[in-house]
């Protein structure tokens, strides 16, 4: 039976732990000059919808360096434009691909790839989620806090798709997760009730950053308007006053508190240039995990591993 990845709800907790302790080991190896051509023969299609650096960059030099073959598809330049059912292009792909990462708007798009697909589906980022941003993002958690247990996780900003993935792994992983949004753009209720029915954590929201990154461990924040959202944004700097990430915010936070960005990142918005600038600021160790993250998914999902 093929898995895919579409959301973290899709993995047990061991699931998580075998992909952390793989990521961090292929990453310690590729250091080290040990290439890993594990899928070798091996390809991966890649259909993305919305613009992307990180994400595309970090799956294709993944796949080639573990040796296999991506081969990226602006959804514009593929008959799915053309409206050929995604049900047909997902078996078409089926027969000349090992596995397809796909980022678009609607999240129900991707579960239709995945139910029609004989290969793994990746969710590359959705309205929804963005289930292998976290993933990599707990692995910077790890590498820099020693483990994610007893680390308390703040999360200030908007109730997007990337705080959706960090409540689905918080309550796999019961993790210490407080999440401040303000009023009007908190998280959906069905994200919350769906990743608690799954996981027994207490998760707590509050439209107040401050109390939310009170002795906090880590402070993560995202853009305030994501893609697709672009045309709310001066009506959103309005409602997200108080909710920058700042040294005035930070100073709520312990001393030794990780700045956390999926990037890309909006300099006076959601964060103040200083933070990011900040020479022991992990945003760039996030961005470049995301490839060795990457490896670790690929190689569970292609070798069935
Ligand atoms: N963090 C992230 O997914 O970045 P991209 O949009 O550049 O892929
Ligand atoms: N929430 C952002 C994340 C980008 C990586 C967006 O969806 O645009």
């Amino acid at each position: 039976m093929k898995k895919d990845l579409l959301s973290l709800l899709d993995l047990e907790k061991d699931d998580f732990e075998h992909l952390f302790t793989r990521a961090i080991q292929l990453k310690e190896r590729y250091a080290k000059g040990i290439l890993d051509k594990l899928l070798t023969g091996k390809t991966l299609g890649l259909i993305f919808d919305k613009k992307s650096t990180r994400t595309r960059v970090a799956f294709e030099t993944a796949m080639i360096q573990l040796g296999g073959h991506p081969i990226y598809m602006s959804a514009q330049d593929t008959q799915i434009s053309r409206n050929e059912p995604a049900k047909d292009t997902a078996r078409v792909l089926s027969r000349y691909i090992d596995c397809l990462a796909m980022r678009t708007f609607d999240h129900a798009l991707v579960e239709e790839f995945a139910k029609s697909s004989t290969i793994p589906v990746i969710n590359a980022l959705t309205d929804s989620f963005h289930p292998c941003q976290i993933l990599s993002d707990i692995m910077t958690v790890i590498e820099h806090k020693g483990g994610y247990k007893n680390v308390k996780i703040a999360w200030v900003g908007d109730g997007n798709n990337v705080v959706n993935s960090w409540i689905n792994a918080a309550s796999v992983l019961g993790l210490d997760l407080v999440v401040a949004c303000p009023d009007n753009y908190q998280v959906n209720p069905h994200i919350v009730e769906a990743a608690l029915e799954k996981g027994k954590t207490h998760i707590e929201f509050t439209n107040d950053p401050r109390q939310a990154v009170k002795d906090a461990d880590v402070v993560y924040t995202d853009v305030w308007a994501s893609m697709g959202d672009e045309d709310e944004l001066s009506k959103r700097i309005i409602a997200f006053k108080g909710f920058q990430v700042n040294k005035a915010l930070l100073s709520h936070a312990k001393d030794d508190a990780l700045v956390m960005h999926c990037l890309p990142a909006h300099r006076g918005e959601e964060i103040a240039e200083d933070v990011l600038e900040d020479k022991n600021s992990v945003f760039w160790d996030q961005a470049e995990n995301k490839r060795h993250m990457h490896k670790a998914i690929l190689e569970s999902l292609i070798l069935r591993k």
